[in-house]
């Protein structure tokens, strides 16, 4: 898979080359190109935002040097176009899969007050959000973005398992889970996982999985009890 990222902050994404998803990135797993808008800008001062019309608080990114980015970096739009904004649809486990199957994605980062309407008319595909509040720019958005899809690429994790069985997979929460010491300040792990019964370990996850999203995320549910 290749990803391209428009943005104003490429060194933003230094976070990305730590961890597994560093490791997936040296090891040619998919291709992460970052592109600074600025290198686009026809102004002479490399200018990328200005006032708003109608007036209004900060500034907003000029079309310009956006759309020529964009266009510069996937001439004949084959990548699936991201525009991260908290104004998006917000971004899921089940999207996440999805776009992990594409084989381009470009994410373009917002800064200031927004961008022009015009760049996301003429050259967007979609608008993403990560959650509903507000960041400075889309680079953060972009990097959750491009972590969690990283992880369905073939050979990113070690077992392809770890994304079968974790929350949101099912539709569920993931169960707890324990490790050494079995006993731990006092604290015991449960019994069952200890007493090497595969189906009671399967029935007493499923179980715990049921409870915990009753709990802490009902809404997964949506009134249908698995
Ligand atoms: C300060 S925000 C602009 C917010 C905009 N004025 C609004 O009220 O919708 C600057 C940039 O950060 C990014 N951004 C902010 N919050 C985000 C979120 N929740 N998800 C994805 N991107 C976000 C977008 O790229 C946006 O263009």
């Amino acid at each position: 898979m290749k990803i391209d990222v428009a943005t104003l902050f490429p060194e933003a994404f230094d976070g990305l080359k730590v961890g597994v998803v560093g490791k997936a990135l040296a090891k040619g797993l998919f291709e992460l190109r970052l592109h600074n808008i600025r290198d686009y800008s026809a102004d002479k001062h490399r200018r990328c935002d200005d006032y708003p019309f109608g007036g209004g608080a900060g500034m907003l990114m000029t079309p310009q040097p956006l759309h020529d980015c964009i266009n510069a970096i996937d001439p004949a739009h084959r990548a699936r176009r991201i525009y991260l904004s908290p104004k998006g649809k917000t971004l899921t486990q089940r999207r996440v899969v999805e776009l992990a199957g594409e084989e381009a994605l470009l994410f373009v980062c917002g800064a200031y007050e927004g961008v022009d309407q015009r760049v996301i008319d003429l050259d967007i595909d979609e608008e993403m959000s990560i959650g509903d509040y507000v960041l400075t720019g889309g680079e953060i958005a972009a990097m959750a973005a491009i972590n969690a899809i990283s992880r369905y690429i073939p050979g990113v994790l070690g077992s392809e398992q770890s994304t079968d069985e974790e929350s949101f997979s099912d539709g569920l929460l993931e169960y707890p889970q324990y490790t050494r010491p079995a006993v731990f300040n006092g604290v015991a792990v449960p019994d069952v996982l200890l007493s090497g019964n595969h189906a009671e370990v399967d029935k007493w996850r499923r179980a715990r999985q049921l409870e915990l999203t009753r709990k802490l995320r009902p809404d997964l549910l949506k009134g249908e009890d698995k």
